[in-house]
């Protein structure tokens, strides 16, 4: 098969099960890989994102799922204050298991059910801020996520962001280098 692309980048999802990982995979999917996406820096990008089981007997992730990766998107569910506490736990997880310099970013999905928070932003803030790493809240459902970014724009010496035009629509608009 020939190679169609110049960067191929690992992700991984992961955090407790019901959160909704795989649901945010496809919205991603779906939105991130258009012409845009490609053109904004030029080069072609492939990205793979490992999606996993969150269930409690799948939860031994090991050092080989995590080879390799360069960012880890750690998901929980604003409305179960139980897979926000996890994160915890999965962030030591991955502190054992993955490279030390992997990029993390910490999602609170489901932020499209306000009704029904269990979490507020802030505690989810803070707990990003506690570990140094970035944070958004996303909605898989109705594909809330971030406004842009561009004070890192490819050339800048800083990450390369990588943006698309549509901004109401892709959850995830940050690789990490
Ligand atoms: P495991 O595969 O068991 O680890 O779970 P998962 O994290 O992949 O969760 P999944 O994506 O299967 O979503 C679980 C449930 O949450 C499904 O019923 C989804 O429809 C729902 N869901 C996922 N994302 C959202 C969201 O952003 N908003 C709302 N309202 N529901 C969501
Ligand atoms: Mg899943």
């Amino acid at each position: 098969m020939a190679k169609t692309y110049d960067y191929l980048f690992k992700l991984l999802l992961i955090g407790d099960s019901g959160v909704g990982k795989t649901c945010l995979l496809f919205r991603f999917s779906e939105d991130a890989f258009n012409t845009t996406f490609i053109s904004t820096i030029g080069k072609n990008i492939r990205t793979n994102i490992w999606d996993t089981a969150g269930q409690e007997r799948f939860r031994t992730i090991t050092t080989a799922y995590y080879r390799g990766a360069m960012g880890i998107m750690l998901v929980y569910d604003i409305t179960n204050e139980k897979s926000f506490d996890n994160i915890k736990n999965w962030i030591r997880n991955i502190e054992e298991h993955a490279s030390s310099d992997v990029e993390r970013m910490i999602l609170g999905n489901k932020c499209d059910m306000n009704d029904k928070r269990q979490v507020s932003k802030e505690r989810g803030e803070k707990l990003a801020i506690d570990y140094g790493i970035k944070f958004l809240e996303t909605s898989a459902k109705s594909g809330i996520n971030v406004e842009e970014n561009d004070n890192n724009a490819p050339g800048s010496g800083g990450p390369v962001k990588i943006t698309e035009n549509r901004p109401k629509k892709s959850f995830f608009r940050c690789l990490l280098l």
